[in-house]
């Protein structure tokens, strides 16, 4: 009898319904060691609580989440809420003895995320953050070629993360568009744990970074007649510096919530003297790879489903975003049974606080319009 993962999701929204989902299809994965239930859900909005009914699993609902984490049936809690409370419901989370999969950010700014390192340290839980992108298997060719050495000496790396929703001004503002509610770092709070997790497991971690901020739109209609104001950062492009095999080497990290025609495109580029790759979300299939002899070429190549967990979904079928949220959850289910190997895990609290502490220098070197080292 396989072990059961009993989870609680706080937020129900967006991204609480999609963990819902890829747990109601936890079979596509073949001989994996570990069971999934979602058991409770909580959130403020009755109708969110509503669609939750239609799971069999789930026992408990309520607005009230301390109600979920007095549960003796809740194992590991998933926090999907507005980044203005993560860090109270994250340190909840550990207080009640709980496991923790938490959204990003982790916390609203870096103070927050030491905080809540601290104390998952301190409290022997499991805790990572969530970023689901590397578990596509383009992103793992990308991967393994990049430790392979193929590259030969590193030329530079660009790491990016681009939406184009936010181009129309007609959108109304919700709790991302407000530093109260989405933080300080705006757009690098949303986007930027995804640009930053394949480049930190690598090692490579800025030593410098000279940040271009910019906010587009000052305000949006508020969706009930009026306008509200939108004073989060749009666009984030960081200039960095990374040690490469003890070579300095610039490193571009973008976040766009204004990238035109660009719907929710993940995507990396390594560039050496010998080799380069790239990928993006925006071709699942397609992998691009450079390399060299007597003349030079990028080639094409078709990718199959090649995850991380194999699954029972054809070799040669395409993966998409509820697929690799789904492998998300299988690396931190298989990481907490001690069973991920020598697979990619989940963001752990310590990359996830460098990730702040890019983010926070990023926003003194916006300010003060000259490179800064984070840390
Ligand atoms: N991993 C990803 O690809 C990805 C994508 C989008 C958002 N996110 C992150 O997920 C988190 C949630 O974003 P979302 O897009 O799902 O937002 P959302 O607005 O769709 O959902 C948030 C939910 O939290 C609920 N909520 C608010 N306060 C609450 C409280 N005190 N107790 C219980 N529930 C409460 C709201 O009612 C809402 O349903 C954020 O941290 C965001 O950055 C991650």
């Amino acid at each position: 009898m396989k072990p059961t993962l009993r989870v609680g999701i706080i937020g129900g929204g967006l991204m609480g319904r999609e963990a819902a989902s890829a747990f109601a299809r936890w079979f596509v994965l073949n001989n994996f060691p570990v069971q999934v239930e979602l058991v409770a859900v909580c959130d403020l909005q009755p109708t969110l609580l509503d669609w939750f009914r239609q799971i069999p699993t789930v026992k408990l609902l309520t607005p009230d989440h301390h109600q979920l984490l007095a549960s003796p049936e809740v194992d590991v809690v998933y926090v999907a809420v507005p980044h203005n409370l993560h860090e109270a419901i994250y340190l909840d989370v550990l207080a009640a003895g709980k496991d923790l999969l938490a959204e990003k950010p982790f916390g609203i700014d870096l103070a927050a995320a030491r905080r809540i390192r601290d104390a998952a340290a301190k409290s022997g839980r499991f805790v990572r953050c969530s970023s689901e992108f590397p578990f596509l298997p383009g992103v793992q060719r990308v991967i393994e070629w990049a430790q392979s050495g193929a590259m030969g000496k590193p030329l530079e790396v660009r790491s990016c993360f681009w939406h184009s929703s936010d181009l129309d001004p007609t959108k109304p503002a919700n709790w991302k568009r407000q530093v109260r509610t989405c933080g300080a770092i705006g757009v690098m709070g949303d986007l930027g744990m995804h640009v930053v997790h394949v480049p930190f497991r690598l090692g490579w971690f800025p030593s410098r970074v000279y940040a271009q901020l910019q906010k587009i739109y000052h305000e949006r209609p508020d969706g009930k007649g009026g306008t509200a104001p939108c004073d989060t950062w749009d666009n984030a492009m960081l200039h960095t510096e990374v040690n490469i095999q003890g070579i300095e080497t610039p490193m571009r990290l973008e976040m766009k919530r204004l990238a035109p025609g660009a719907t929710n495109s993940w995507s990396i580029e390594i560039l050496g003297t010998d080799g380069g790759m790239r990928y993006s979300t925006a071709e699942p299939k397609t992998l691009w790879k450079f390399d060299r002899s007597k003349e030079q070429w990028w080639s094409r190549t078709d990718l199959g489903f090649q995850t991380p967990f194999p699954t029972i979904t054809g070799g040669i079928f395409e993966p998409g975003f509820p697929d690799c949220f789904l492998q998300m959850w299988a690396a931190f289910a298989a990481e907490r049974a001690g069973a991920l190997g020598n697979r990619f895990g989940c963001v752990t609290p310590d990359e996830a606080v460098r990730s702040h502490e890019l983010f926070e220098a990023s926003l003194a070197s916006h300010a003060q319009r000259t490179a800064v080292i984070p840390g």
